[in-house]
C-alpha cells in the first residue's frame, strides 16, 4: 500500500504543527488501516457471511457423496402426498385405487456415504421463486412433473394456466411463489417424422440427429430450469438421417443398411441437444439445464403389447441387476459421455450450468414400482414403464432439490 499516493485529506493537515501533524498522521493511518482490514467486511452483511459459510458445508458435504449411488432401504413414514391429499394424481398412476399393494411404496434412497433430505415442498418454492422450471421430454419428464406438482401442492395450490387434450403441454402456476412449473412434450428432442404407410401410421419413425426440433426450443427462452431427459422413444424401429443424408437405421433388418443402434441415436441427439442450448442466445443468462438419465422399463416374459408384466413385489437386488452389461446402463453411460462434454465446453465459458440427475441405477433396482395391470388404462396391457405415484419417481425431485438448490445460489 503507497502511503504516498494518498488523496487531499492529507493536505488540509499541512497548517498544523509538527506534534500535532505527526498525532493527524498517526490516527489518519489507523483510521485507514482498519478501512483496508476491514474493508470485505463492509461489502459482505453478516447475513451474507453466514449463508455462504452454510454452503460451503453443504458442498463439502456433498462433494464427499455421491447421491446416486447407494441402495433402497426401508422407510415406513407416510409419503408426502397420496391419492386422497394430491388433487392432480392422474387415474392411470393411482396404483394403490387399482389394487396395487402400497409396499413399493416404503423405501428410501440412501447414498452411500450419506443422506438424502426429504423433500421439502416449502424450501423448494422458495428455491424457484420468481422462477420458470419446465420438464422436456416424453412421458417419463411428464411423470416427474407430475410427481413435482403433487410434492409442492401440498403448501401452495397451484393454478392451471394450460393443458392441451393429452397433457402434454401443460403449464400451472404458484401465484405467492410466482413459480411456473411447465412440461413440454418431446419424445426425441430432434426433428423426426413417423412414415405414412398405405394412409396410416406406422410407428416407424425418421430421425435427423442433427436438426433441433423448435418445437420445444422455441418455449425456451425465459426458463430458468430445464429439465431435459429422453430415450425410450428411441427404441423403435427407425431411420436416421444427418446432414439430411440416410445413414442407417435401428432395429431394422434392411439388407443395404447397417443397423446403428438406439444407444448411437440417443446420444446424437442429446449431442445435438445440449450444442443447441450452450449456444442458444435467446436462452435466459444463466439457465440451468438439468440431464436426468435414462430409466428403463422392467416388463418380463415380454413387452408393452404381447402380454409382458412386473409384478415384482420387492426392489431388484444388486445381484439381479447386472447393470454394467445392461441395455439401460449403455444408454446412461452414453448420456453421462455427451453430458461430460458439454460441461468441458462451459467450464471455460461460465454463465449457462449443466447439471446432471443420474437417476437411472437408482431406478433399474424398481421393478416393483410401475402401474404393471394396475392402472384400467388398456386391458391386457400392462405399464412397466412409468412409475405409480407416489413412488420412487419422487425421489428424482427429492435429488431435484438438492441440485437446484446447489446450483442455483451460486
Ligand atoms: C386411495 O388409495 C386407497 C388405498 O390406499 C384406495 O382404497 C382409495 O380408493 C383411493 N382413493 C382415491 C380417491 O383414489
Ligand atoms: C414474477 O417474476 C417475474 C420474473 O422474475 C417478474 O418479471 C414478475 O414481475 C413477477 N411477478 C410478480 C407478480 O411478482
Ligand atoms: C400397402 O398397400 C398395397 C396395396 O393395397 C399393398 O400391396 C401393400 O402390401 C401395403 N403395404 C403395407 C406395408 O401394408
Ligand atoms: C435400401 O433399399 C430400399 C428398398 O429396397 C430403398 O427404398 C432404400 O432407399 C435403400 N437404401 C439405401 C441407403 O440404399
Ligand atoms: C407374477 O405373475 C406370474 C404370471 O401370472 C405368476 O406366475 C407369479 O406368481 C406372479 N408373482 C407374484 C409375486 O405375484
Ligand atoms: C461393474 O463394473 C465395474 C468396473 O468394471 C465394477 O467395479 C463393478 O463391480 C461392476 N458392477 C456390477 C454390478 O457388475
Amino acid at each position: 500500500m503507497n502511503m504516498a499516493s494518498l488523496p487531499s485529506p492529507m493536505q488540509s493537515m499541512e497548517n498544523c504543527k509538527v506534534f500535532q501533524k505527526n498525532i493527524g498522521v498517526f490516527f489518519f493511518t489507523l483510521l485507514l488501516f482498519s478501512i483496508i482490514l476491514f474493508l470485505p467486511t463492509l461489502f459482505s452483511s453478516h447475513s451474507f457471511t453466514t449463508f455462504s459459510q452454510l454452503e460451503g458445508d453443504y458442498e463439502e458435504e456433498e462433494e464427499a457423496c455421491d447421491l446416486f449411488v447407494g441402495k433402497w432401504i426401508r422407510d415406513f413414514r407416510e409419503p408426502i402426498y397420496n391419492n386422497l391429499t394430491c388433487p392432480t394424481l392422474p387415474l392411470v398412476k393411482n396404483c394403490v385405487k387399482h389394487g396395487k399393494d402400497p409396499n413399493y411404496i416404503h423405501w428410501r434412497w440412501k447414498p452411500d456415504g450419506c443422506e438424502l433430505p426429504r423433500f421439502d415442498p416449502s424450501m423448494f418454492l422458495n428455491i424457484v421463486r420468481r422462477k420458470k422450471l419446465a420438464f422436456i421430454g416424453d412421458s417419463l419428464a411428464r411423470n416427474q412433473f407430475e410427481s413435482l406438482l403433487c410434492l409442492l401442492s401440498q403448501v401452495e395450490s397451484p393454478e392451471n394456466k394450460h393443458k392441451d387434450s393429452q397433457g402434454r403441454f401443460q403449464t400451472w402456476y404458484f401465484p405467492s411463489h410466482n413459480f411456473t412449473l411447465m412440461v413440454i412434450w418431446t419424445q426425441f428432442l430432434v426433428q423426426a417424422n413417423e412414415r405414412i404407410v398405405n394412409g396410416s401410421a406406422s410407428d416407424v419413425f425418421d430421425i435427423h440427429l442433427d436438426k433441433i426440433n423448435s418445437e420445444w426450443t422455441n418455449k425456451l427462452p425465459g426458463i430458468n430450469f430445464a429439465i431435459i431427459s429422453t430415450g425410450n422413444w428411441f427404441i423403435r424401429k427407425t431411420y436416421l438421417h444427418k446432414d439430411d443424408k440416410l445413414l442407417g437405421c435401428t432395429l431394422c433388418s434392411d439388407a443395404n443398411m447397417t443397423d446403428l443402434g438406439y444407444v448411437y441415436a440417443i446420444k446424437n441427439a442429446l449431442s445435438t441437444t445440449l450444442e443447441f442450448i450452450r449456444t442458444c442466445k435467446e436462452c435466459s443468462e444463466g439457465m440451468v439445464t438439468v440431464l436426468r438419465t435414462y430409466t428403463p422399463s422392467h416388463f418380463e416374459h415380454g413387452s408393452w403389447f404381447n402380454g409382458g408384466y412386473c409384478n415384482r413385489t420387492l426392489p431388484l437386488s444388486e445381484s439381479e441387476l447386472s447393470y454394467n452389461v445392461s441395455t439401460a446402463w449403455r444408454i446412461r453411460k452414453s448420456q453421462v459421455e455427451e453430458f461430460g462434454k458439454v460441461i468441458q465446453s462451459v467450464e471455460m465459458e461460465g454463465k449457462k450450468k449443466f447439471v446432471l440427475l443420474d437417476v437411472s441405477k437408482a431406478m433399474m433396482f424398481r421393478a416393483d414400482a410401475h402401474p404393471d395391470r394396475h392402472w384400467l388404462r388398456w386391458q391386457n396391457v400392462n405399464d412397466c414403464l412409468h412409475w405409480c405415484l407416489p413412488g420412487p419417481v419422487d425421489v428424482w425431485n427429492e435429488l431435484l432439490m438438492v441440485v437446484l438448490r446447489k446450483h442455483s445460489m451460486k
